[in-house]
């Protein structure tokens, strides 16, 4: 069967919008009607006006729709999750939480702030603690607002992404369960100690290996990298502050080594781009769902059984919104 041309057929006939994230395999990339960073991707999702929605993406960016448009029907072509999102759940968060009221911190001199890649129930604790959502596009702006409270950052889950904004901030980080406790508390931001290890696989070695080979090239990473590889970098953003800056801000002749994922680097520009990684640096979770799955999805939707529907639960909902709105209206 050529499921590019069902999927064509099926998205004219039915009322459905296929959102893809840039991570997605190119065939599957291509048929999205809105793609965009995970920040574009919520907020175009929302807005359109399909009772259905098919996510080609990792489940906390469908969840996040079905928490901000619950009338919507969102489906997932694959259930593929996030693996740093995984690394946190309520009650790791709750035991971070009690890690630091034991060492004196009380929770209403705690501020936290998830991450989007984090499951909509942790999401809702951060709502009920009156927190913020932030994506890697607007993680500054939404951490400076969350400073003006005056109380501690506890931020979620990735410890990267916190550490690598304090840094830009001038501020003082630490991440639970790797630095002491006093270091913990003198903090201003305070990470749990999560990362995404298709971010991981990036090194200095890799950065000085390009910069050798080629001393001119510019290094452009995404923020969820390690410290170290952040700050050697030229350029830092999400994946659509990458693509615009690579594609539009510097000259087709300048050569950029890019520390993102694979399926988005490769499709950037035909040349002078290079992934900085000896290894093929996928998302495996991302890379999951295909043309097939795609096509099954809009089928589903087709005979009424709409497989892979993403469900939340009603208070979960109410207190991921409150985080989710809070991060909207900065
Ligand atoms: P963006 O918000 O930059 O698209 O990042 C999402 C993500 O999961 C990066 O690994
Ligand atoms: Fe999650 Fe990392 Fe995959 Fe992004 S690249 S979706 S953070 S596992």
């Amino acid at each position: 069967m050529n499921f590019k041309e069902e999927i064509i057929k099926l998205k004219e006939k039915l009322d459905v919008t296929i959102v893809a994230h840039f991570y997605q395999k190119d065939e599957v990339f291509e048929m999205g009607d809105i793609v965009g960073d995970s920040l574009e991707l919520a907020k175009r999702a929302m807005a359109s006006e399909s009772k259905n929605i098919i996510f080609c993406g990792v489940g906390f960016m469908g969840e996040s729709v079905k928490v901000m448009s619950p009338e919507k029907r969102v489906l997932m072509p694959k259930i593929a999750c996030c693996a740093m999102a995984k690394m946190i759940d309520v009650e790791y968060f709750q035991e971070n939480l009690k890690i630091l009221n034991d060492a004196g911190l009380k929770n209403e001199d705690i501020l936290p702030i998830t991450y989007i890649n984090s499951s909509a129930a942790v999401k809702a604790e951060v709502g009920k603690m009156g927190g913020y959502v932030c994506t890697s596009s607007n993680a500054f702006k939404i951490i400076s607002k969350g400073l003006e409270s005056g109380k501690k950052i506890f931020f979620v889950p990735d410890r990267c992404l916190g550490q690598n904004f304090a840094n830009q901030m001038k501020l003082k980080s630490s991440v639970v369960g790797i630095d002491n406790i006093d270091d913990v508390m003198g903090s201003d931001i305070i990470c749990y100690n999560g990362f995404c290890s298709v971010h991981q696989l990036f090194t200095v070695e890799d950065i000085e290996f390009y910069k050798e080979k080629y001393p001119d090239i510019i290094v452009a990473v995404h923020p969820e990298c390690d410290v170290e590889i952040v700050n050697r970098a030229d350029f830092v953003g999400s994946t659509s502050q990458l693509i615009k800056f690579i594609t539009q801000e510097i000259s087709p002749e300048q050569k950029v080594v890019v520390g993102t994922e694979y399926n988005m680097v490769n499709r950037l520009r035909p040349n002078n781009t290079y992934v900085l990684s000896s290894t093929k640096p996928e998302c495996p979770t991302m890379n999951e769902t295909t043309l097939e799955d795609l096509y099954n999805a809009l089928k589903s939707i087709e005979n009424g059984t709409y497989d892979n529907e993403i469900q939340v639960d009603e208070e979960v909902i109410k207190y991921a919104k409150i985080a989710l709105t809070r991060m909207f209206e900065v």
